[in-house]
């Protein structure tokens, strides 16, 4: 099947019995067990859930991984993650990532023994100095929300031969148009509250693993930890996944316009967009990437403008998260990455004219007219 179908396909003939062409939620928490000794292959449901499996398996496929697993949120599936290392373990993480990540780390984590090291992942002489004795190295690419674009292959390649583990938030490109595990990554995660989610109402994160033994430990730490995602929820995220391909397609013609119109304007300082061939990330993204992605961050001259484009807009709504159908605007510095001590994103570069924008799929004139009425036409 080719890639649009597979996506279409997800969960159309999962019932054996009725043949629903959607798959049926199963609520049931425990299950009869035929005989003493026997099991359906269902005991319990944080274990295992018929209709979480469909949710397990897909995104397994879809990611070209060996294990699959749903849980709460996306913050709920980078902690099961890290709660592979312990006391002492350091990992090198992308020195601009989602806020959520860093205050994980660096508030919760840490106090449990983990060291996280922010470095530069684009440039070797920041990150490679300190990868011999790293037990992971925790990228985002593009990054959150700079747009750094990280080489996926070369980093993998490398922290393999010093036996570090690689996992990549794949949450801004999604399994569609980027699948690090193929690129040689071991663990990829998301928030599948954003694209694969797609409509701003489910909660969700997504793991993915390579290897069976890695996997067996993302299985135990899984059903111990316990921060599954609801029968419901799986039925409702698998329900937005049919139709990402669609979405997505749109999501990228708009990005790539807003993206054109703001780099041409003069009240904008700076764009980041991996689909600009200004970008510096570009032939490597597109090397590893079939999509630019519907995410924009830019800079503007005056900070007066970010008060203005926050509180003026029309059809573009004030708010956090991205990848549904709405286009969002936010403020990095005051939102997603509030809780980063002021002097680190000062350094990272999340600086108060920084806007990013989830740029949505509805009709591109309507965006374009709205930002000319705040900031003036191009
Ligand atoms: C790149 C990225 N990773 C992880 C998360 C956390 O996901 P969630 O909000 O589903 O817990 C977010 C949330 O904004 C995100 O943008």
């Amino acid at each position: 099947m080719k890639k649009e179908t597979r996506f279409v396909h997800i969960g159309s003939s999962e019932d054996r019995v009725t043949g629903a062409v959607s798959p049926p939620i199963y609520p049931a928490t425990t299950y009869r067990h035929p005989g003493p000794g026997q099991s359906t292959g269902y005991d319990y449901t944080r274990t295992g859930n018929p209709t979480r499996d469909i949710l397990e398996n897909t995104i397994a496929e879809l990611e070209e991984g060996d294990r699959g697993f749903a849980l709460a949120s996306g913050m709920a599936a980078i902690t099961l993650v890290f709660s592979l290392f312990g006391p002492g373990d350091r990992i090198l993480v992308s020195d601009d990532l989602y806020g959520g990540t860093w205050r994980l780390l660096e508030r919760v984590l840490g106090r449990f023994g983990l060291r996280a090291e922010y470095v530069d992942l684009t440039r070797d002489d920041q990150w490679l100095p300190r990868l011999p004795g790293a037990a992971a190295v925790f990228v985002e690419t593009p990054s959150n929300p700079l747009m750094k674009i990280v080489d996926i292959e070369r980093i993998s390649r490398l922290a393999k031969r010093h036996g570090a583990l690689v996992i990549v938030d794949n949450t801004f490109m999604t399994p569609f148009w980027q699948r690090p595990l193929t690129l040689g990554a071991d663990v990829v995660v998301h928030s599948a509250t954003k694209y694969l989610g797609g409509h701003n109402d489910v909660l969700a994160g997504l793991i993915v693993s390579k290897g069976r033994e890695l996997s067996d430990r993302l299985t135990l730490l899984h059903h111990s930890v316990g921060a599954i995602l609801s029968p419901h929820d799986c039925w409702l995220l698998l329900r937005g996944m049919k139709t990402l391909p669609l979405r997505l397609r749109r999501h990228e013609e708009n990005a790539a316009a807003v993206a054109r119109w703001l780099s041409g304007h003069p009240r904008v300082r700076e764009v980041y967009y991996p689909g600009l061939e200004s970008h510096p990330g570009y032939e490597l993204h597109w090397r590893q990437a079939s999509g630019a992605g519907g995410m924009v961050s830019f800079r503007v001259w005056n900070l007066e403008d970010v008060e203005r484009l926050l509180s003026e807009t029309r059809v573009i709504l004030f708010a956090e998260s991205l990848g549904g159908l709405e286009t969002l605007i936010t403020h990095p510095a005051r939102q997603t990455h509030a809780d980063i001590d002021p002097a680190v994103r000062e350094r990272m570069g999340i600086t108060e004219d920084l806007l990013r924008l989830s740029v949505g799929v509805e009709d591109v004139s309507d965006l374009l007219d709205d930002l000319a009425g705040v900031l003036g036409p191009r």
